[in-house]
């Protein structure tokens, strides 16, 4: 986290943070690159400042300003749940793992995300670059690209969040994984967690995260 706090990237969506802001932010970055997102997320921003404004404009409008990030079962659910909160949650966004995870389009990832995030709740996120990290670090067998293996890695991503700040915890970890911790020739050298990796110790960080052919 001391890394995290020195590296960072200033993205939009670390900044006024609140619960509607991250949500959209998180939506549009579990598909997509973050070089991809920030220029929809700016304009989507400045469209809708809050949920409110999202729930009162047509969907076809919203599709149309989400052309080109593909997905768009994404902006539906998004814009089908925006109408949920306005209409029946009195325009309060759940601010419990539950509540909020019944949204549509609301899984295990965006919750974890917004909730750890935007209120602390200890819920850890479990991304490709969380799987990532986690693979070398402890040398992981499982692959991350079967869907058998997410339990292993989403048990050992609670077993090691920081709880007096998850939000900060689980971000450092995911900003780890788009910087340092990179699917090809990671940069091991400044890594803040390199002294305690097990793939940099045994020189195998190529060979994790292992993958099984499909
Ligand atoms: N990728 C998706 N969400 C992210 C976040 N909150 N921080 C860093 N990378 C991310």
């Amino acid at each position: 986290m001391a890394w995290y706090r020195d590296n960072c990237r200033q993205l939009p969506w670390r900044s006024d943070i609140s619960v509607y802001r991250v949500w959209v932010s998180e939506v549009m970055l579990q598909q997509t690159q973050v070089k991809t997102v920030i220029p929809y997320y700016i304009r989507f921003m400045e469209t809708w400042p809050d949920l409110k404004d999202l729930a009162a404009t047509g969907l076809e409008t919203v599709l149309k300003t989400w052309e080109g990030l593909g997905y768009y079962a994404r902006a539906r659910n998004l814009h089908k749940a925006a109408g949920i909160v306005v209409r029946d949650m009195g325009g309060i966004i759940p601010d419990d793992y539950k509540g909020f995870k019944n949204l549509p389009g609301v899984g295990d990832y965006i919750a974890s995300a917004v909730l750890s995030i935007t209120g602390s709740k200890p819920h850890a996120v479990v991304d490709g670059n969380v799987k990532r990290v986690l693979a070398r670090l402890l040398c992981v067998d499982a692959p991350v690209n079967h869907s058998a293996a997410h339990k292993a890695y989403k048990a050992i991503a609670e077993k090691l969040l920081y709880e007096k700040d998850p939000g900060t915890y689980n971000q450092a970890v995911m900003e780890l994984g788009a910087l340092v911790c990179t699917p090809k020739r990671p940069d091991c050298g400044p890594c803040p967690l390199a002294g305690e990796c097990c793939a940099y110790e045994k020189q195998v960080t190529d060979i994790f995260p292992r993958r099984i052919k499909k």
